[in-house]
């Protein structure tokens, strides 16, 4: 099992009321699952990516990732388990403006391992991606299917187990979304990266063989189909 949650309550306190984002979630992600999560705005979908990757601390229960438990680790803990084992794809892909598609790859290993190893994988990535004529353009002189990719490709820098992708396809017309899902599911056959993509788009979630379904901080359908 690489992620395993057992009764995870998350609970948001704004002035004087309570949000149950997480209303007692218990979950199993194997190692290699390709899912897709879905469910209403503000259902709690965002909120289980923040909590797996130990950017909010729970409530209650517990969050294994690998045999570290995530909710117990400390904030430098939490950092290099990010770091070694998780990759985020977001919405708005959330680029450095001011850095290169190729040095936004790079970022992430910066310091880790020698810079020259560092810039061929990246090199590497951005070329299986489609974007070896773009390594030199700023995001703003890349369109948002372009950007995505980058974003993709450093998500993968790192060779992470698990790819937590929030909406990636969220900003991008149906032609780049599917681009982007391909480009996921080729990593996921190739590397066996374990993915989890939140998504609003039911065809893109219909492509995933395990679908989860939350509600109202509740997973409420979990179906290999
Ligand atoms: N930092 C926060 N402070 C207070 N409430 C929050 C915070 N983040 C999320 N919430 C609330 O928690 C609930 C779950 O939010 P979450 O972002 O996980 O929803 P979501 O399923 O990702 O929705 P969407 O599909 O719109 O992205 C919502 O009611 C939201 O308003
Ligand atoms: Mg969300």
């Amino acid at each position: 099992m690489v992620i395993r949650l057992k009764n995870v309550v998350k609970i948001y306190k704004v002035g004087e009321a309570e949000i149950r984002a997480l209303n007692s979630v218990s979950l199993e992600i194997k190692k290699g699952e390709y899912v897709s999560i879905v469910g209403p705005s503000g259902s709690g979908k965002t909120t289980l990516f923040n909590v797996i990757g130990g950017l909010e601390p729970v409530d209650e229960g517990e969050i294994w990732v690998d045999d570290k438990p995530v909710h117990k680790l400390k904030e430098e803990e939490l950092a290099r388990l990010r770091r070694e084992k998780l990759g985020f794809i977001f919405q708005d892909f959330y680029l450095l403006p001011t850095a290169t598609a190729l040095e936004n790859v790079m970022m992430p290993q910066i310091g880790f391992k020698p810079t020259k190893e560092i810039r061929e994988r990246a090199k590497m990535l951005l070329e299986k991606v489609g974007l070896k004529d773009r390594l030199h353009h700023l995001p703003s002189r890349l369109s948002g299917g372009e950007r995505q990719r980058v974003a993709i490709a450093r998500a993968f820098v790192t060779e992470p187990e698990v790819i937590l992708a929030d909406e990636p396809t969220g900003n991008l017309d149906s032609e780049n979304s599917i681009m982007v899902i391909e480009l996921l599911e080729a990593f996921h056959r190739e590397k066996g990266t374990t993915i989890l993509f939140i998504t609003h788009n039911l065809d893109l979630a219909n492509r995933a063989k395990r679908q989860i379904n939350i509600r109202d901080g509740k997973i409420v359908r979990d179906e290999v189909r």
